[in-house]
């Protein structure tokens, strides 16, 4: 499983830990940025990151920003991509079962870094559930495709 992880300058120690956090696991990854604390427009980096996702190459990508949320506005703009901005582990678990986000998007400056993992722990670790929730997805989809 590779993931897709970027960050504007707020974002960046965050995503830091989280690229330390996915080393030490083994998990395959690739960087989209920012790659130090110099002010950074997180439109980019959403574009960037989601590109990877959309093309295939990662299964997922988590976002940092200073609230989790431009980020995430920006993600959910481009074509096929889910992003859920989430503080709590009941909320990134189940954005997995039953929206089957494909973006996890998180805030810097609202959680710590300790329960920012468990939350990516959840994030990567959780399946999609189907069922009943693949026609509520496609609806989102439909939605996206006008
Ligand atoms: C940057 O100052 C901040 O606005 C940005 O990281 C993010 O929180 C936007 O939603």
């Amino acid at each position: 499983m590779k993931i897709a992880i970027g960050s504007d300058h707020a974002g960046f120690p965050l995503k830091e830990e989280i690229r330390k956090y996915l080393e030490e696991k083994g998990i395959e990854y690739v960087d989209c940025g920012v790659y130090d604390a110099s002010s950074a427009d997180y439109p980019i980096q959403a574009k960037n990151t989601c590109e990877k996702i959309v093309s295939g190459e990662c299964v997922r990508g988590i976002l940092c920003c200073g609230t989790g949320i431009g980020i995430s506005m920006a993600a959910n703009k481009v074509k096929g991509i889910r992003a859920a901005c989430c503080s709590d582990y009941f909320s990134a678990k189940y954005t997995r079962l039953h929206n089957d986000a494909n973006v996890l998007c998180l805030g810097a400056r609202v959680i710590g870094v300790g329960a920012a993992l468990e939350l990516v722990d959840v994030f990567l670790n959780t399946e999609f559930e189907g069922g009943r929730h693949q026609r509520r997805v496609d609806l989102i989809t439909e939605i996206e495709n006008g």
